[in-house]
């Protein structure tokens, strides 16, 4: 474990994370975790912000003396209007999920793309050099999933939507980062051989719809990596059908540890305690 830095040790680390609703956020327990296994003197409590107090809370983050806080739905777009810096990547994205707090002068990123790549890799695909992937769905989560992937140097990324004018946006915006092509989600079948990674970014499939899967069995490429963020159920349709087909499955729990994970890195320049923080999230879903 790295040696604790010693203002850490003296001070009472402040963190939060901010959100409508917030009361089943698994995130203070994931950061309370990290806090005791690191040692790190601190408090993660929920904080539950209505649109019309986001702009006071953010003030009161400085004036409360908080080193950081998460940001959640619904406020992670509307929040970049009251941070003094705006990260690369979470202006690229549009969305800030964590502020670091430096002295007063606040700083958005966006750790969710980032912490999904590092669960992949970590989990079920460890180079995504010239990996063809498809990606279902073009809202605020595949818009992190798909900037982070685009550094990874695939060979294509291909973007079916419901919504294709969104999706044929997106790739047109991001042309400048990768081979990115926009579709809809009735021409995925003019898509899928040769794919390597299946990634579903959609709500379709989350409790409480367990049957529903955003597309059909048969387009499942046999043997391929397939992913889903989302983490409640753990498998869903999409991937209990992926695996009769031999695929890898990939969670998105491992996602939701990492981007608190960096989080974690980011407010106190220690390496996260992933395995403490997946411990902790995984008892609290049950
Ligand atoms: P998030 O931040 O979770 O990505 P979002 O920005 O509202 O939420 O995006 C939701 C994504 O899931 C969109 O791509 C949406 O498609 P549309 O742009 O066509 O709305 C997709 N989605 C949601 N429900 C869907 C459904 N029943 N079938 C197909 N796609 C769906």
């Amino acid at each position: 474990m790295d040696v604790i830095k010693k203002e850490l040790k003296d001070t009472h680390l402040l963190l939060g994370v901010m959100g409508d609703p917030i009361l089943h956020s698994k995130s203070p327990a994931m950061h309370m975790a990290a806090l005791k296994a690191t040692g790190v003197p601190g408090t993660y409590v929920p904080l539950h912000v209505t649109r019309n107090n986001l702009k006071d809370a953010i003030q009161g983050v400085r004036a409360l003396g908080f080193r950081g806080v998460n940001v959640t739905v619904p406020h992670k777009v509307e929040v970049m209007k009251y941070v003094d810096v705006i990260d690369e990547g979470a202006r690229y994205i549009g969305a800030v999920n964590t502020i670091v707090n430096d002295e007063g002068v606040l700083t958005g990123y966006n750790t969710d793309g980032i912490g999904y790549i590092r669960s992949l890799k970590e989990e079920a695909i460890s180079d995504l050099r010239g990996k063809n992937v498809l990606v279902l769905g073009s809202g605020g989560a595949a818009r992190g999933v798909i900037y982070a992937l685009l550094k990874e140097g695939p060979a294509q990324v291909i973007v079916a939507n419901r919504t294709a004018s969104k999706s044929n946006e997106l790739a047109q915006e991001w042309s400048q980062l990768g081979n990115i092509k926009g579709c809809s989600m009735d021409e995925v079948p003019d898509y899928v051989a040769g794919v390597d990674l299946l990634i579903n970014t959609t709500s379709v499939g989350m409790y409480p719809d367990f049957q529903a899967s955003p597309i059909k069995a048969d387009l499942i490429p046999d043997g391929i990596v397939v992913s889903d963020l989302i983490y409640n159920p753990l498998k869903t349709e999409l991937l209990r059908q992926a695996e009769m087909k031999g695929c890898v499955i990939h969670n998105g729990l491992g996602m939701f540890v990492y981007q608190g994970g960096y989080a974690f890195e980011y407010w106190t320049g220690l390496t996260a305690p992933i395995d403490a923080m997946r411990e902790a999230v995984s008892e609290s879903l049950n």
